[in-house]
């Protein structure tokens, strides 16, 4: 798909181009002054983008495969501001404090309910007291799951807390061997969920909405939310 990477590991795919959330914490990180945390980074176009503006970046990923290309991509000159670990949200931890801004982009909607709250709840500890957390995650208009979109509007309308979960993706394909080595479920997100999610970890919001990549920057297919922390 034109602007897509496929992932090493089955986790979707990495956008070439950046929406405007993830442009945000890019302009962000470059003038912060700290340390920033591009969370789920797979390849690195977040971070590639930032450490190209002057920032020092941390990427992190649960598979070590996305790090060696990224490390291997990043010029010399810019190697100096960048480290990398692999760790898989939620059981991962980071010193309390230690990122001035953390993108988490198109990562959320791989987990359950639960986790998406215990990942906010640490990324709000990672975070320095007025640091910013850049969420962007895929919502029903997305990809394959987009016929279903109509049956998560009327989950939603109907008060669910999940609307958009997606309980066996092997539905969507008359062959089942479509999905092997693919979470079975998906958990779409929007705007809404994620404005309520940030506002149950404590984080003030600042900005949220629908947004897109490349020609579709005004579309539906991503919920982002830029939120900060309390002082
Ligand atoms: C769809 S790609 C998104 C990549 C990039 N951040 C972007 O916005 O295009 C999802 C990435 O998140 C990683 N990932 C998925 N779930 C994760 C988790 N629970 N913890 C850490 N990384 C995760 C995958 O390995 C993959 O590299």
């Amino acid at each position: 798909m034109p602007g897509l990477i496929p992932t090493l590991n089955r986790r979707g795919f990495m956008a070439e181009s950046l929406d405007r959330f993830s442009s945000a914490f890019v302009h962000y990180a470059a003038g912060c002054g700290g340390t920033v945390l591009d969370m789920g980074c797979a390849y690195g176009v977040a971070t590639h983008a930032a450490l190209g503006q002057g920032a020092t970046v941390h990427a992190c990923d649960m598979e070590a495969g996305h790090l060696a290309i990224l490390e291997a991509e990043t010029p010399a000159a810019l190697r100096p501001r960048l480290s990398t670990s692999v760790g898989t949200l939620p059981a991962l931890s980071f010193g309390a404090a230690s990122f001035a801004a953390i993108l988490c982009s198109r990562v959320l909607h791989f987990m359950r309910g639960e986790e998406i709250r215990a990942a906010l709840a640490l990324m709000h500890d990672w975070l320095q007291p007025g640091g910013r957390l850049f969420l962007v995650a895929d919502t029903p208009y997305a990809g394959f799951w987009a016929s279903a979109a109509a049956s998560y509007e009327q989950r939603k309308a109907a008060g669910e807390e999940w609307p958009g979960f997606i309980a066996d993706i092997g539905s969507f394909f008359p062959d089942p061997a479509t999905v092997d080595g693919m979470l079975p479920y998906l958990n779409p997100l929007d705007p809404d969920i994620l404005v309520r999610e940030c506002g149950l970890a404590g984080l003030a919001v600042l900005d949220s909405g629908f947004t897109g990549r490349g020609d579709d920057r005004q579309g539906r297919k991503h919920a982002g939310v830029i939120a900060m922390r309390r002082g």
